[in-house]
C-alpha cells in the first residue's frame, strides 16, 4: 500500500515531514526531501536520547543527516552558468513524493526544468527494522539530455533543534572510504558517530573529491551523462551512540540491508494490518495508524518508550506521557506482546524517580512523571505554555497536579496479564510497581469527616483546561481501580513469593477499609457523571460562542484566564474515558446520556479525545459518529490536521496515540472484540461503509484470526506460538 502525493507545495513541507515519515523505534527520519536541511525541518530524531541546556527546555537529540544531497549542473557551451538545483528554487516539472507502507520505504520522484532540458532525480531510503542503527538510500539521477553533474552528498552537521543547539561542533574524518562526523551532546557529552558509505558503478566516467565544510562534510562527484542515462548510486549510513558498530553487519552491501529490512518489516506489518472490506478510505486509516505504531516500536531494547509525537521531532520534550499506556499499549500487547513488555519495562524501571517526585510533592509510592524522559525523570515545566498576547510563559498545573499518570502504568500492566497470561513478568519489581502506585494515592486521598467519605482534590484531570479541580470522576475512578488491582496482584503473589511482599500487608489491610469509602461520582438524575465537582454549575456556553470571544486563534484556553476555564468547554475526553475504562460499571442509558451531554461540550484540541468519543459512540450504537471519530484518530497525519500550537508553543509533530486509538475504534469498537476468562468474543458495530473485518491478535500467548462480516463474527485459533 503506497501512501504518496503527487506535487510539490513549500506550504506542505512540514506536514510532509510527519506524514511521510520513517523510523524503527531507535531513529525516526522525517519525510523531507534530500536537498532540504534544517530550514525545511529534517530532522533525524534519537527517542530516548536527551540534552538540556541551561535555563532550556529538555530535547530530544537529532542527529546529523547523512543522505544530505544536492546536484549542480555544469555550463556547457553557450550556458556557461553552474545550476543549483533545488526544489524551492528550480523549476519543477512533476513531483511524487510518499511511503511504501508494508516496506517502511521513503520515496521521491522530481523531474527538474533545467536550462540543458529536465532532469529526473529519485529516491529510496529506509531505516532498517532489521539492524536497527543502519539506514540506507539510493539515488537515480536522469538527464534527458547529455549533462556533467556534480552530486554533492555527504554528512549535513547542521541540526535542526527547539531548544538547542545540543550537539558540540564534533570532527569529521575519512577512513577506508567512509565519511565519519563525531560530535558530541552538550549536557551528557555522549558521543554521537555518523558514518556514511556510497557505492556505484565504476562504469561510469566519474571524478570524485571529499571536502569538509564547517557545517558540511561532502562528497562531490562530477559525472558525465549521455541523454537518457542514469547514474544511480546507493548509501548506507549508521548512527550509533556511545557504541560501536557490528561490522559483520555494517560490511554487508546497500541491496542486503535492504532486503533484511523489507522482510523484517512487512512480515511485522502484515502480522499486525487489519482489512477492511468495502471501504477503502477506512482502509487506508488503519493501515496507515498501524504503519505509524509499527515505526515507533522499540525493538532494539529490552526497557524503552515511545514519546507522544513518536519520532517525528523534539516536541513535547520527545518524552513519554500517558498516551503509551492508555491510547497506544493495547495495539502493541494484541500485535506484539514483546514490545508491550519493553514498555512496560521501561516505566518498572522508572519507579525509583517516581517515588521521589512523590516525595518532591510531600506524598509517599510512585507519582510517575506527567512527561518522562531517561530513567524516568520528569521533564514537565510548571509553566508549560506561552501566553500568545504577552509571550509570557503561563503557570500550568500538568506536572504536579496530573496524578492520573501513575495509574496509567497499573491499567497498562494489568491489561498486560489479561491479554498475555504472561505471569512470569508478575515479578517483584512489577508487585513494586503495584505497590508503590497504590501508596501514592493511598498518600494523595483524604478522609471528608463530615461527608463520610474519601476524596481527591485538587487535581487536574484529561481535561487540562480545568485544573486544580476536586474529585475529577477520571482520577477518582482510576484511584480506586489501583487500589483493586494492587489487592488483586498481592493475592496472586502471595502464592508465588509471600516473603517479599509481607511488607506490604499494612497497604493492603488499610485499603480493604479505605475502598468502599473512595467517592466514585455516580451518575445524577439525568445520568450525568459530573466532570469534577461544581462542573455543572460553570457557564454553559457553545462552541460557536468560545470561538467569538477568542481574540487570537491560538490563545491558550486552559489555566488561570483561560476563555475554557471558567466555562463547560473541555479539551478532551475526560468522563467519556472513564465511562470507556469501566463501561461494565454503567447502563446504556448512562453511556448515551454522558456522550450526548459531553459531545458539544469538548473542542477536541488533544488528539487523544476523537477515539474515546468514538469508542463510547460505537458502544450506543451511533455507528456514523463512531466511523466520523474513526476518520478523525486515523488520518489526523495522513491529512496535517494536528493542532501546531498550544499557545505560543509549537506542538506539531505526529499523533501515535491517535493512530493507537483508531486501532483501539476498529478492533474494540467496530469489531467489539472482549477478552474476559480465556475466551475471546466479538460483538461487531461495523459503521455502514465497512462491510467486514479481518485482522489476528494475540491472547494468552495464541494467535486469532478475527473475521467479521456483516453483524456476525468467528474467532478462530491460527497456531500455537
Ligand atoms: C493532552 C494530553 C496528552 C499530551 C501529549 C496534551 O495536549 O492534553 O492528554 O498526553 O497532549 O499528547
Amino acid at each position: 500500500m503506497i501512501v504518496k502525493t503527487e506535487y510539490f507545495s513549500q506550504a506542505d513541507i512540514e506536514k510532509n515531514g510527519n506524514k511521510f515519515i520513517i523510523g524503527n523505534g531507535y531513529l525516526g527520519y522525517r519525510g523531507t526531501l534530500e536537498e532540504f536541511r534544517k530550514t525545511e525541518l529534517v530532522a533525524l530524531n534519537m527517542p530516548g536520547v536527551y540534552d538540556t541546556l541551561p535555563g532550556k527546555w529538555t530535547d530530544s537529540v537529532n542527529a546529523p543527516n547523512p543522505f544530505y544531497t544536492y546536484l549542480e549542473i555544469l555550463g556547457c557551451e553557450g550556458k556557461k552558468e553552474t545550476e543549483i538545483l533545488h526544489p524551492l528554487k528550480s523549476k519543477i516539472v512533476s513531483h511524487k513524493q510518499g511511503i511504501i507502507l508494508d516496506e517502511a520505504l521513503h520515496f521521491r520522484e522530481t523531474v527538474f526544468q533545467t536550462s540543458q532540458g529536465n532532469l529526473t532525480v529519485s529516491s529510496k531510503r529506509f531505516v532498517s527494522s532489521a539492524y536497527y542503527p543502519i539506514l540506507g538510500m539510493e539515488m537515480n539521477i536522469t538527464p534527458k539530455n547529455p549533462m556533467e553533474i556534480v552530486i554533492n552528498t555527504g554528512i549535513d552537521k547542521e541540526v535542526w533543534d527547539q531548544f538547542g543547539p545540543h550537539l558540540e561542533s564534533g570532527e569529521a574524518s575519512v577512513q577506508n572510504d567512509v565519511l565519519i562526523y563525531v560530535c558530541r551532546t552538550k549536557e551528557k557529552g555522549l558521543n554521537l558517530t555518523v558514518q556514511e558509505k556510497i557505492a556505484y558503478s565504476p562504469y561510469y566516467e566519474t571524478y570524485e573529491n571529499i571536502e569538509n565544510f564547517p557545517d558540511k562534510l561532502m562528497r562531490i562527484i562530477k559525472v558525465r551523462l549521455k541523454r537518457g542515462e542514469t547514474f544511480k548510486f546507493t548509501k548506507l549510513a549508521c548512527i550509533t551512540l556511545n557504541q560501536a558498530v557490528e561490522e559483520s553487519l555494517w560490511g554487508l552491501r546497500y541491496q542486503k540491508h535492504y532486503l533484511m529490512h523489507r522482510n523484517c518489516f512487512r512480515e511485522r506489518f502484515n502480522s499486525a494490518n487489519i482489512q477492511v472490506e468495502g471501504d477503502g478510505l477506512a482502509q487506508l486509516g488503519i493501515s496507515y495508524s498501524i504503519y505509524h505504531l509499527l515505526i515507533l516500536a522499540p525493538h532494539h531494547k529490552k526497557s524503552a518508550s515511545i514519546p507522544a509525537r513518536g519520532l517525528s521531532g523534539q516536541v513535547y520534550k520527545g518524552a513519554v506521557f500517558w498516551d503509551t499506556e492508555i491510547f497506544m499499549f493495547p495495539f502493541f500487547v494484541l500485535t506484539a506482546p514483546e514490545v508491550a513488555k519493553t514498555l512496560l519495562r521501561y516505566r518498572i524501571d522508572s519507579l525509583p524517580k517516581a517515588i521521589q517526585k512523590a516525595q518532591e510533592f510531600g506524598f509517599s509510592g510512585a507519582y510517575y512523571p506527567w512527561e518522562s524522559i531517561e530513567d524516568g525523570v520528569d521533564a514537565c515545566s510548571l509553566f508549560n505554555v506561552t501566553d500568545v498576547f504577552t509571550n509570557r510563559p503561563i503557570r500550568t498545573y500538568f506536572k504536579d497536579k496530573q496524578i492520573h499518570i501513575s495509574s496509567a502504568i497499573v491499567y497498562a500492566l494489568d491489561r498486560y496479564f489479561k491479554y498475555t497470561g504472561d505471569f512470569s513478568f508478575l515479578t517483584e519489581d512489577t508487585m513494586q510497581v503495584f505497590y508503590e502506585v497504590a501508596l501514592f494515592y493511598y498518600s494523595r486521598i483524604y478522609n471528608s469527616q463530615w461527608q463520610d467519605r474519601y476524596i481527591l482534590t485538587d487535581v487536574t484531570g484529561p481535561d487540562e483546561y480545568h485544573e486544580r479541580v476536586d474529585n475529577n470522576a477520571y482520577t477518582n475512578y482510576m484511584a480506586h481501580f489501583s487500589f483493586e488491582v494492587f489487592l488483586k496482584y498481592y493475592g496472586l503473589f502471595w502464592s508465588i513469593n509471600q516473603k517479599s511482599i509481607i511488607r506490604m500487608e499494612d497497604l493492603k489491610s488499610k485499603l480493604s477499609q479505605v475502598l468502599a469509602k473512595l467517592y466514585l461520582p455516580k451518575p445524577n438524575k439525568n445520568n450525568l457523571i459530573e466532570q469534577f465537582d461544581g462542573y455543572f454549575a460553570l457557564e454553559d456556553i457553545s462552541i460557536e460562542e468560545l470561538k467569538k470571544r477568542q481574540l487570537h486563534p491560538n490563545e491558550y484556553l486552559g489555566g488561570a484566564w483561560g476563555l475554557a476555564s471558567s466555562t463547560q468547554l473541555i479539551k478532551q475526553a475526560d468522563v467519556l474515558t472513564m465511562l470507556w475504562h469501566f463501561k461494565e460499571q454503567f447502563s446504556l442509558d448512562v453511556l448515551k446520556a454522558n456522550y450526548e451531554y459531553y459531545s458539544p461540550r469538548t473542542l477536541h484540541t488533544s488528539s487523544l479525545s476523537a477515539c474515546m468519543y468514538g469508542l463510547v459512540a460505537s458502544l450506543i450504537g451511533k455507528l456514523d459518529d463512531s466511523y466520523r471519530f474513526f476518520l478523525d484518530s486515523a488520518l489526523i497525519d495522513y491529512e496535517g490536521k494536528g493542532g501546531k500550537y498550544a499557545g505560543g508553543i509549537y506542538i506539531g509533530g505526529t499523533h501515535p496515540a491517535s493512530s493507537g486509538g483508531a486501532y483501539m475504534l476498529m478492533v474494540l469498537g467496530f469489531a467489539g472484540v472482549r477478552f474476559e476468562g480465556g475466551k475471546i468474543t466479538v460483538k461487531p458495530n461495523l459503521p455502514p461503509p465497512i462491510k467486514g473485518l479481518k485482522f489476528t491478535v494475540n491472547y494468552l500467548g495464541k494467535l486469532y484470526q478475527i473475521e467479521i462480516k456483516g453483524s456476525t463474527g468467528s474467532v478462530t485459533g491460527v497456531e500455537s506460538m
